[in-house]
Order: structure tokens, then sequence, then C-alpha cells
């Protein structure tokens, strides 16, 4: 996918702030640094001894936390989580799953937690229960970026580098599929993809809809297109607009960012589920439907469309499921 990138923290404003970061923990934490000069020299060291455990989530975090460990005077020791998490974009339901967790014991520990970013922040919010569940004696979060305006649940975050808005960010860490982590700086990531400006009604008496809340239309299509009071949607994947990936978690997560897309794909032209008349559903397998059924259950409501489900060998991008509607337009936006 074309991309455009914007730099939004140059590398020497972050290694200025991540050098004040570093400072500040410092001197909040200079006892373990007292406790560690008068030393228990020759005898075994007991768990109040120990350094802050300075704990990274993975991969994000990593280019992070080396230059602010770097740059501490404090004693620490190093361990990381790694984490994936389910949900649909701003509507994520937070479940957050640990991929791989912590090698040290926390218990009685001073615990600092460093993340890349916290956007809804389930996975901070999931990662510091953890960690005080597991008795650790004190848990502080260092954050380099904060998205407050993504925010779907309270995080305190002791260390903060920067508030950004929302955006989605890469560089220093941080991806787009993969990519981009080693960039020297924190970039805008923004994709090209969206359609050149298509005239508001066509002399064919055609609305074409887009929105930048679901996938863009990379190709000779629209997201939607509005004609005599009726919006034909495209087919909705599972593919998430900020990545422009196949979301992880298989058929039901993508069955929930499928939704989600043909949700806003509507309400950019005023509707909703509720005066969608026909949905058409294609998937892989057949044996996945009763997921999709509940899922499309809780979306529709008491409403019942009508619905045509095929099973076809293979969809795009390797999606498990395809969805498109045709829905009424509200009284106002009918031609
Ligand atoms: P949260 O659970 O929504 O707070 O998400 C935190 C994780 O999502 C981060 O550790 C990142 O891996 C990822 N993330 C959130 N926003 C961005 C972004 O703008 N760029 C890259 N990754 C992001």
């Amino acid at each position: 996918m074309p991309t455009s990138m914007r730099v939004l923290i140059p590398a020497a404003e972050l290694a200025r702030r991540v050098t004040e970061l570093a400072a500040l923990i410092d001197a909040d934490y200079r006892h373990l640094a007292a406790t560690a000069a008068a030393g228990r020299r020759g005898k075994r060291p007991r768990p109040e001894d120990d350094p802050l455990v300075a704990v990274g989530v993975l991969k994000g975090s990593v280019f992070f936390l080396a230059d602010l460990l770097l740059r501490l005077n404090v004693p620490v020791a190093v361990d990381f989580f790694q984490t994936s998490s389910y949900g649909i974009g701003g509507e994520s339901r937070g479940e957050v799953r640990i991929r791989k967790d912590l090698d040290l014991a926390v218990r009685g520990r001073d615990v600092l937690l460093i993340e890349d970013i916290v956007d809804t922040g389930y996975t901070v919010r999931t990662i510091l229960d953890l960690l005080r569940f597991r008795g650790a004696r004190s848990v502080r979060l260092c954050a380099l970026l904060d998205k407050p305006a993504a925010r779907q649940v309270e995080v305190p975050i002791d260390y903060r580098g920067f508030t950004i808005e929302n955006v989605f960010v890469v560089g220093y860490g941080l991806d787009y599929a993969e990519r981009y982590r080693n960039l020297p700086h924190i970039a805008v990531w923004q994709p090209m993809s969206a359609p050149p400006p298509i005239p508001e009604r066509s002399v064919s008496g055609m609305q074409f809809h887009h929105t930048d809340q679901a996938p863009a239309a990379i190709g000779p299509y629209s997201q939607a297109v509005a004609v005599e009071g009726w919006l034909y949607t495209s087919g909705q994947v599972g593919l998430d607009p900020a990545t422009g990936a196949i979301v992880e978690g298989g058929f039901e997560a993508q069955a929930r960012r499928a939704l989600e897309n043909l949700r806003q794909v509507l309400a950019s032209a005023g509707c909703g589920f509720a005066d969608v008349v026909k949905a058409t559903v294609y998937v892989v397998d057949l044996a996945d439907f009763p997921r999709l059924n509940a899922l499309y259950g809780e979306a529709m409501g008491e409403h019942r469309p009508a619905r045509s489900t095929v099973q076809v060998a293979a969809l795009p991008r390797g999606a498990l499921l395809e969805i498109d509607l045709i829905a009424r337009l509200p009284a106002a936006g009918r031609s």
C-alpha cells in the first residue's frame, strides 16, 4: 500500500526526553541505588535488596526501553511480556492475551513497566493488574507516547514521554505490519490509498460514500454507493483500517471487524444496521457460520433483513468471511 510519512517527533527530541525521563526515574528510585551501595557484601541477596525490575512489552517497547535503561543509574533487572489483543478498533473489548510471560518473579519487588504507547489502555491495564496480583511491592508505568483520545480504560501513567493525537505512528520500535520499527524518529503513518475526491453526486444521480473508519477502497470501486434512496455497500472483510491488515484472532475477530467496518460505512451514509434490507454473507467454511450468526444477530438486534449465505473457495487477502449489504437510506438521504 503506498504510504506517506510525516515526522512527528525527531530523533533528537526523543533522545532529550528519554534523558529527562531517566533522570526522573533515577530520582524516584534513589533508595534502591543506596541499598545496592550499602551492600550486603558476601551475603545472599534478599528480595528487598533486589534491583528495580524493568518490564518491557515486546516488541514495540524495546528501542525505548534500551535507550532509557542505558541512561539509568539505579540497578535494574530486565524482563519482557509479549501480548496480543483481540477486539475491533475503537470498539475493542479489551481482551488481552499474554503470549510470553515474565521469566523473573516480581513478588515483593519494585516494578517499572515500560511501554511504547498507551492507546486504548487495555494492554497496560491488563499487565499492571497482573503485576499487582502477583504481589509486586510497587508498580509504576513509564510510557513513551500517550494517545488519550483513544483511551477506553483509565490508566495512570507515572512517567510520560509525549502526548500525541489519535494518529497511527511508526518508528523507534513501533511498527506497521512489522515495518518501520528501526526509524530513528516517530512518524505519522498515513495510507495514501484514500480515493481521489469524487464529486458528491455524479450525472447518474449516484452518491459515492467514503469513511476513514473503514478500510479504504483500493481499486476501481467505492465503499458504498447511494442511488434512489438505497445504499449498496461493497463487501467488507476483517481488515483493520488503521493497519491495513486482516485482524489477528481468527474467524470471530474477523467477523467482528467486518461488521464494524460495515457499521462505519452505513454511518457515513447516515444509516445503520436497522436500515439493512438485504445481506450477502460469504464464508470460506460454512462450519464457521454459527459463530458469525451470533455476532451478526448481536449487530442487527431485533431487525431481520433478508440474507443469502454462500461458501466460497477463497476471499481477498485470505479473509475467512466477507459481507455486503443493501440498506434503505433515511428519508433525507433519498434522491
Ligand atoms: P492498547 O492496548 O490499545 O493501549 O495498545 C497498545 C499497543 O497497541 C501498543 O503497545 C502498540 O503495540 C499498539 N499500538 C497502538 N497504537 C499504535 C500506533 O499508533 N502505532 C503502532 N502501534 C500502536
